[in-house]
């Protein structure tokens, strides 16, 4: 008995995403069997996990497998598991929509994307999970039955814009997928999925640590030409972080990777060690060659997961890797936990404070390896992760030092090449006991601010900084290596030699004294905006700019924090006047001479938006600007 059909029309993303499968643009089609066979695999953990958390659930957890079946003649391939199966509304939530973060954002971009292989490219770096049957398949029948529920939910689709439901009574406890195949099209990769080799072959490849059989009903045929059946286990079930590093292949390593990552291309490095002792555990890590796509959402994901004896307890755990390491992908396996463990244990357990403290040693301690023997691959780790490692600069002060080992820098040194610190130290010059560094929005910006004129001059090697988390990061760690970080938009700058000194201390008194009316005067004129107006040691071209005292915020972490909603005060920040510029100069006779001139006020006024404009700042009246300037320019003509 059924209880009608219902039609239902898939989620906007959802349907993006079947789109994007049913015109296959992946070449691979044969990993549509890995993801069936991950979801299957899940839910067999996941009803083992609920078996063991609700007594009460009365559900066999003793033969729990995976069942390949194949129809030559029906052309069809039903992937079965006697999982935790889905109730009707989990189907409809599950299968119907896409809940993962940045999957509107990420279709947008493959369509903006023109070339097949960059499609290919950004959807590589997402899960298709289910979805992608329907590259193989031109219908998807799905029949599931959760445990603990009396009736079963069908489900159908062609992958068109729509899907149909159906209650029905009589289902195995779990999930049978059932793909109507589509033709065999070899030069589209598409095989025929009905061959038994095929299937085995792709089992193999990437299924091959599935903790749980993978079935699949095998004819033989013997010398007497009678033929029977028989049920064979497909993979060998082995979890590769339990092996000895020696028996692992590279290959094997590889495509474990893929399993747990979906990433198609190879990890960047493979950390594989196994803790003894007391506290017992495996663990096999991957840093993969690219970041994904979300890594910087709100709600990315970390990578490791945890088992206990080979058991998956999660996802995503946390505890075990720091948020600012969450690219890392792999498993931990841990020998003496409860499989009962909850999240909330975890957070206090002491055994999982020290894995997560060598887990995070042993990441670090590996990029710093990489970095010392080979150049390159350290260098396509910095450009995919060294944003997100810089948090770590933000929250994990016993690692502080080695995090600023394996951070590189932009430069004023050099366009292209980035620096590490130790490299900065040992160029420094003599006497110079400070590291210089500038943040802004972008290297042009930086270095086209007045602020680096003297540094330049002088020949001093500035670091620029320019990802959002530099603003953070620059206000908590004090120095390398006792080196001070000090900022060339903050503070006075001094980078007179005592010889210099002695000899333009005369020549600075005396332009102190000659500007000090002006100085006071404009103080009071722009009083609004800056809190001092003095003389600068920092210029050379430019007339004037901007900079905070050594404590201030930036204005750009100002902007930070008020777009992340935090109520701010704006900071009012120094105007220096270059003493020797024409225009400064200028700007004090005229003042001398014409006091009550309102043109004077105008001159100081745009002299302030000048400088503002120059740091790659933002004018709080840009009409008045404007207006003034052109005044101005017309009476020059
Ligand atoms: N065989 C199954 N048994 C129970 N639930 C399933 C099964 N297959 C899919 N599901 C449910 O449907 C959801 C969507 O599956 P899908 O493969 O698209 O994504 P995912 O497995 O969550 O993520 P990904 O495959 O990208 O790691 C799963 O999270 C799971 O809840
Ligand atoms: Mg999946």
């Amino acid at each position: 008995m059924s209880s009608g059909t219902e039609t239902f029309e898939f989620q906007a993303e959802a349907r993006q995403l079947l789109q994007l499968m049913v015109h296959s643009i992946y070449s691979n089609k044969d990993i549509f069997l890995r993801e069936l066979i991950s979801n299957a695999s899940d839910a067999l953990d996941k009803l083992r996990l609920a078996a063991f958390a609700d007594k009460d659930l009365a559900v066999d957890t003793s033969d729990l497998h995976i069942d390949l079946e194949i129809d030559p003649e029906a052309r069809t391939l039903t992937v079965r598991d006697n999982g935790i199966g889905m109730s009707r509304d989990e189907v409809i939530i599950l299968i119907g929509t896409i809940a993962k973060s940045g999957t509107a954002e990420l279709m947008q971009k493959i369509k903006e994307s023109k070339d097949a292989a960059g499609s290919q490219e950004l959807i590589g770096q997402f899960g298709v999970g289910f979805y992608s049957s329907f590259m193989v398949a031109d219908k998807v029948t799905l029949l599931t039955r959760r445990a603990g529920e009396a009736t079963a939910t069908r489900w159908e689709s062609d992958g068109g814009a729509t899907y149909v439901i159906e209650t029905v009574d009589d289902a195995a406890q779990g999930t049978a997928v059932t793909l109507h195949l589509r033709p065999e099209d070899k030069d589209d990769q598409l095989f025929d999925y009905t061959a038994g080799w095929k299937i085995r072959e792709i089992v193999k490849r990437y299924s091959d640590f599935i903790a749980w059989p993978i079935r699949m009903a095998v004819e033989r045929t013997d010398n007497d030409g009678n033929t029977t059946s028989e049920i064979q286990t497909l993979n060998s079930m082995k979890a590769l972080w339990a092996r000895s590093k020696d028996d692992v292949k590279e290959d094997e390593y590889k495509e474990f990777y893929r399993h747990l990552s979906h990433d198609w291309s190879d990890p960047l490095e493979i950390i594989h060690m196994r803790a003894e002792g007391t506290f017992e555990y495996e663990s096999l890590l991957f840093i993969p060659s690219r970041a994904p796509f979300d890594l910087f959402t709100r709600s990315a994901k970390r990578g490791v997961q945890l088992y206990v004896k080979r058991v998956f307890i999660m996802d995503d755990c946390q505890e075990l890797m720091p948020e600012y390491l969450r690219f890392v992908k792999g498993v931990v396996d841990a020998q003496d936990l409860s499989l009962n463990i909850s999240r909330e244990i975890l957070q206090q357990d002491r055994h999982i404070q020290l894995m997560r403290r060598r887990l995070v040693k042993k990441v670090l301690s590996t990029v710093k390896d990489i970095m010392a023997s080979d150049a390159e691959r350290y260098q396509t780790f910095w450009s995919e992760f060294g944003r997100a490692v810089k948090e770590g600069l933000l929250d994990d002060h016993d690692n502080q030092k080695t995090i600023l080992d394996i951070s590189s820098f932009a430069s004023t040194r050099d366009p292209e090449e980035l620096t590490t610190l130790a490299q900065y130290v040992e160029r420094m010059k003599e006497g110079q006991t400070e590291i210089y560094y500038s943040t802004g929005e972008s290297r042009s910006t930086i270095e086209n601010s007045p602020h680096l004129e003297a540094f330049r001059a002088k020949g001093y090697e500035v670091l620029l900084l320019t990802d959002p988390v530099d603003e953070m990061w620059v206000q908590s760690v004090q120095d390398y290596d006792g080196k001070r970080f000090q900022s060339i938009a903050k503070g006075q700058v001094d980078l007179d030699t005592d010889e210099e000194k002695a000899n333009a201390g005369p020549e600075r008194e005396q332009q102190e004294k000659d500007f000090a009316e002006l100085l006071s005067w404009m103080a009071g004129q722009l009083g609004e905006n800056v809190k001092e107006v003095r003389l600068s040691s920092r210029l050379t071209t430019s007339p004037a700019c901007i900079v905070g005292d050594a404590h201030d915020m930036t204005p750009t972490l100002e902007k930070m924090y008020r777009a992340m909603g935090q109520e701010m005060p704006t900071v009012k920040r120094i105007l220096e006047l270059n003493p020797t510029h024409p225009l400064v100069t200028g700007l004090r006779e005229a003042h001398g001479q014409r006091k009550e001139d309102v043109a004077v006020a105008e001159t100081a006024e745009l002299l302030y938006g000048m400088a503002l404009l120059a740091e790659g700042g933002e004018l709080s009246d840009p009409a008045r600007f404007t207006r003034l300037l052109a005044d101005r320019l017309a009476r020059t003509l």
